[in-house]
């Protein structure tokens, strides 16, 4: 469901400039409506999604309204924060997007040194559904380890008994999937600081690379080159929450 917003605030929200710097477009033809220019700043408009595919701003097809939700394949060495020191997750977006209001923010985090699969979202509700430990999204991890799996770390994950240094109460059951003796697929539920890391520190080993591939049975398309993102639709946006398949769907 779309809300019913003034144009001139609207594209203000999406970072266009501001309220004046939009009338003043408005003004000079620079916003155009199915195909005609807009005449009246203040028109009150419906913020669908559609409107990207309606409105041009300068020539230029209008951003996605309010409501965006974005996979990322996130590169090795950025940090998901918005104000940190040194390369952001944020800097991959472009730059009219970061003044965007309501901001666009990662869904949880992944380490700097962690790659893969990073959604980001403006919707509040949307983001708290996904990152909400009441909801046991899952989310599948591809370790690559220091030391060969001894065989004996796929129950200890699974116990729910494992405790993480520093922490007071024990990690929730995870599925660990062997594929080599010193790769494996690791899929959790809970969204801890490190989890993965430290999960495999518990258990004597060191994770020397860390990929996520999976939230739910959304999966990162081969296709997404590291640093490149795509907007989700809302079948995707709905495997987020659907089971996936396979082994960690026990979870
Ligand atoms: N677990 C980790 O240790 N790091 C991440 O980035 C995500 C999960």
């Amino acid at each position: 469901m779309s809300v019913v917003v003034r144009l001139d605030r609207l594209l203000a929200n999406m970072g266009y400039g501001s309220r004046r710097e939009v009338q003043q477009m408005v003004r000079a033809g620079q916003i155009r409506l199915d195909g005609a220019p807009v005449t009246v700043a203040d028109m009150k408009i419906a913020a669908s999604q559609d409107l990207a595919q309606r409105m041009t701003v300068r020539g230029h097809r209008l951003d996605p309204p309010p409501g965006v939700v974005l996979m990322l394949h996130k590169p090795l060495g950025v940090t998901c924060s918005h104000k940190d020191a040194g390369p952001l997750v944020y800097s991959l977006l472009p730059p009219r997007w970061r003044s965007r209001e309501p901001a666009i923010s990662t869904v949880g985090r992944l380490d700097k040194e962690t790659t893969g699969l990073l959604l980001l979202t403006d919707d509040g509700d949307l983001l708290h559904r996904i990152i909400s430990p009441k909801r046991h999204v899952p989310k599948r991890y591809l370790a690559t380890l220091a030391r060969p799996l001894d065989g004996s770390e796929g129950a200890r994950f699974a116990s729910g008994t494992l405790m993480l240094e520093g922490d007071e109460k024990p990690v929730a059951p995870a599925v660990l999937e062997p594929l080599s003796p010193t790769t494996a697929h690791l899929t959790v539920t809970e969204g801890r600081y490190h989890q993965v890391r430290r999960m495999f520190a518990a258990v004597g080993n060191h994770v020397e690379a860390l990929h996520r591939d999976r939230i739910g049975a959304l999966a990162l398309p081969d296709d997404l080159a590291p640093g490149s993102y795509g907007l989700l639709g809302e079948a995707e946006v709905a495997a987020i929450f659907a089971a996936p398949e396979g082994p960690a769907a026990s979870n």
